[in-house]
């Protein structure tokens, strides 16, 4: 297992830590992910809140762009000036059921975008409902320069010995603590060895290489570079490049950008031939917020943010424009995890699998399932893609005459191209995947027997058609149930043809099958709308035979919950919102809250995650997810623990309160069967039927029962939320999705379930560091208004 500072830099996928307690062969994928904290940064959900800014609702026919745009105004009036604006993002849309309209606005200083200066505004009728902000509100700085920051100013040697001394308290207090796995550290301390790792593993590094003086930003290639030696797991590459930095720089090609500046935008630059990245590096050059040495101000550092795709990886990284190149923020887009019809739409496929609903082999048998697609979903089924928009015939003529669609007989549509890759390689077009002919009855057998270790992966590959029909048919599924509940076009779901309903296209799944890049895992990675989102599923060695991740809906609908929730938190256009610590936890947590929701039943039930294919009861969590304190005893203040400084282990709590929330509503409004709505009528309006509420003019559709129910709130908060939200602000926007879908009648209801798990109206973090950490307290009151008999406020005992 690797030590503290000397280890390279990993991070368990999907199995987050309880897999990692016993040594394994398996190779992890190297992954990096800090970046600074905005203590200013807020999220205000509610109306007393807004109004103190001086903003007045404005009618209800008015623009909500319009409205965004004047409250922005008002918010930054003081600080708005020629050198100092915003602009409203184009990925800013209107809820069709909630009538709410998302606007996410990016901050413009000197001209530049500041990257981690968000905001999300939600209009409705006129109003501001609620709004996020982590808008720099400090000293302007003059045109290609930084501001002090005590950070990046030092000398590096200085800059590295802050690094090392944080690891060292933190190292002291993790040995005090109860559980010690060095391999498994996340969270704080992971930003910490990531941070001091790829700043500080060659501290000399801009001296020896004679990078340009600080003065220069003009060229980004060696800022470039020096992230590539961070970025890349593969030390040959970071000899290539220490020794012939010059010649790597010479031969990066940048392209012609004319084609690349969006009007009125930030100039964004193409180049090729990056060591180690698999497509062409996007970059341009912005300002990002970094925290003064006391951390209680920010200042405005230049940076080059860089887009950088890797076999492995997709990173959006910041950094310092001027040398040494520090690397101040970076997220990787990839997470592990553990109504137009047309009347040429096909015959149903059908496919043996275990249907949906069944979590695993050991729960049931496979059986003959239709391609059950939903209408609006998926108005011309999962096999029929536009002869325009199918990357397997780019740069072929077709014929007109053979119409607008074409109908496949493979595991390859609109919304899911489903493959093998056994090679992990990064190309998926051409790799194989069944072809079930004309009928399309995609019927495979699936009877792997039990063989030798040395066999057991050509075991399990003999049956890549039962399993690619099997990732196909649940990720459709998974496709159409969350586009039912709001993730659709325009808030930026993952479809190559958008049948005109807005949103960016051409970002079909990518979902490999058995992929060979690794073992007892699973990952998913998110890049903006308009990029093919990828998921990667892999085979465990955990048993013989092998079990194959891609039987196991629970993980598919995890993996398929981070592009879902990456999507929705700040906008479609940014994939930066959910990267480390609280928000990052929450990635993890919305995924195994969804697939427990999506696999439970109407006679309650606990559940684990990941037991099937771990081969262990407990599955690959602390705990399993239960109503029982004794079973599991996740709350707020659980994430102080040393253990639990990692995504997943902050995800598990994160989708434990969520558990017991759900409970609560459930006991209220009952249950239903099928989380599926009904299908649309002829005239296109979708019936209420047993499932929502009955229609009320033109009120939101209201799901009716409560696993329903809270299903839609969990969606709708995350359009709500902040970018970068902590627990508090993901709390709060369920509990204003609820006041937005019913007039908050669930209002105390929530309440309850988030108090039960200590995070109730007086929960507190303290001491926040930026490096993520602090204290937590738990909060278990109610507010007033939902105490029997009103007590005075307690104020929590230190
Ligand atoms: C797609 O399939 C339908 C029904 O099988 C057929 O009518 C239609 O012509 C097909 N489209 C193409 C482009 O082959
Ligand atoms: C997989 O399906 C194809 C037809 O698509 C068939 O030719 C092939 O034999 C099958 N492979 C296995 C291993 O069953
Ligand atoms: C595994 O089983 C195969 C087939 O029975 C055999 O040929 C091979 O030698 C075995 N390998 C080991 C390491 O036991």
């Amino acid at each position: 297992m690797r030590c503290l500072l000397t280890a390279s830099l990993v991070v368990a996928g999907l199995a987050g830590n309880a897999l990692g307690h016993s040594p394994s062969p398996v190779k992890r994928r190297k992954t990096l992910g800090f970046g600074p904290d905005h203590p200013h940064a807020v999220f205000h959900a509610s109306p007393y809140q807004i109004k103190t800014n001086g903003f007045t609702p404005m009618g209800a026919d008015v623009d909500p762009i319009k409205v965004a745009e004047v409250f922005v105004t008002d918010v930054l009036g003081h600080q708005l000036s020629e050198s100092s604006s915003f602009r409203i993002r184009k990925d800013s849309y209107t809820d069709v059921n909630t009538g709410v309209t998302h606007v996410y606005v990016r901050q413009i200083v000197n001209g530049l975008e500041v990257a981690d200066g968000d905001m999300n505004i939600n209009v409705k009728d006129g109003m501001v409902i609620s709004y996020g902000s982590s808008f720099y509100n400090g000293a302007i700085p003059t045109p290609f320069t930084n501001l002090d920051s005590h950070l990046l100013r030092h000398p590096h040697g200085e800059y590295c010995d802050i690094l090392e001394t944080e690891l060292a308290v933190l190292d002291n207090s993790l040995l005090r603590g109860e559980q010690i796995v060095l391999g498994d550290r996340g969270g704080k301390g992971e930003h910490l060895v990531h941070m001091h790792q790829s700043n500080c593993q060659f501290p000399d590094l801009a001296n020896e290489l004679a990078i340009p003086s600080s003065d220069d930003v003009a060229d980004f290639r060696p800022a470039l570079l020096q992230f590539m030696v961070a970025a890349t797991p593969n030390d040959e590459v970071v000899n290539s490049i220490l020794g012939n930095f010059d010649a790597h720089v010479d031969k990066m090609v940048i392209q012609d950008h004319s084609d690349f500046a969006p009007s009125g935008e930030t100039i964004e630059f193409l180049v090729d031939r990056v060591p180690d990245a698999v497509n062409p590096v996007k970059a341009r050059m912005a300002y990002i917020q970094v925290p003064n040495k006391k951390g209680d101000s920010m200042h405005l550092n230049l940076v080059w943010k860089f887009e950088v795709e890797m076999q492995d990886n997709w990173y959006e990284a910041a950094v310092s424009a001027t040398a040494p190149h520090r690397i101040i923020s970076v997220v990787d887009w990839a997470s592990d995890a553990p109504i137009p019809t047309d009347p040429s739409t096909p015959e149903p496929a059908s496919y043996n699998v275990f249907k949906w609903g069944i979590n695993d082999p050991a729960e049931g048998d496979r059986s003959m399932e239709k391609e059950n697609y939903d209408v609006l979903a998926s108005p011309v089924g999962w096999h029929s893609i536009p002869y325009a928009h199918d990357p397997s015939l780019k740069g072929q003529r077709w014929s007109k005459s053979k119409g607008f669609y074409r109908n496949t007989t493979t595991t390859w549509g609109n919304n899911v191209f489903a493959q093998e890759n056994w090679e992990g390689q990064n190309s998926f077009i051409d790799n194989y995947r069944p072809d079930a002919g004309k009928s399309r009855v995609f019927d495979y057998k699936y009877n792997p027997k039990t063989t030798n270790k040395t066999d057991a992966q050509e075991e399990a590959q003999k049956y890549i058609n039962t399993t690619i029909a099997q990732l196909f048919y649940t990720s459709n599924m998974v496709h159409d149930l969350y586009y039912r509940y709001g993730f659709d076009e325009v808030s930026g779901n993952f479809q190559q043809y958008n049948f005109g309903r807005g949103g960016a296209e051409n970002d079909a799944v990518i979902a490999n099958a058995q992929d060979g890049s690794g073992y007892n895992n699973a990952n998913f990675m998110t890049p903006p709308d308009g990029q093919n989102g990828r998921m990667r599923m892999y085979l465990w060695n955990t048993a013989l035979p092998y079990r194959d991740g891609d039987l196991e809906a629970g993980i598919v609908i995890h993996e398929l919950s981070h592009g879902l929730s990456t999507r929705l938190t700040g906008g479609p256009m940014n994939s930066g919102c959910l990267g480390w610590g609280e928000s990052g936890g929450m990635g993890e947590g919305w995924g195994d809250f969804l697939a427990t929701t999506i696999r439970s039943t109407k006679e309650y039930s606990d559940y684990a995650m990941g037991s099937w294919a771990a081969n262990r009861v407990q599955g690959i969590r602390n705990y399993i997810y239960s109503l029982d304190e004794a079973i599991n005893p996740s709350t707020y203040k659980t994430l102080d623990k040393p253990g639990y400084w990692g995504v997943h282990a902050v995800g598990e709590v994160w989708a434990e309160i969520l558990w017991v929330v759900s409970q609560g509503v459930i006991k209220k409004h009952g249950y239903s069967d099928s989380l599926f709505p009904p299908q649309p009528l002829e005239d296109g309006t979708v019936p209420a039927g047993n499932f929502y509420r009955p229609a009320q003019g033109n009120k939101p559709l209201v799901p009716k029962h409560g696993n329903t129910l809270m299903f839609q709130l969990v969606l709708n908060g995350m359009k709500l939320q902040t970018c970068r939200p902590s627990f508090f602000d993901a709390r709060d926007a369920i509990i204003q999705a609820d006041q937005v879908l019913t007039g908050g009648e669930n209002f105390c209801t929530l309440w309850e379930g988030f108090a039960k798990r200590g995070l109730g109206p007086d929960a507190k973090v303290e001491g926040r560091t930026p490096w993520g950490g602090g204290i937590r307290t738990n909060g278990y009151e109610l507010p007033l208004v939902c105490q029997e008999e009103p007590k005075k406020p307690k104020y929590p005992k230190d």
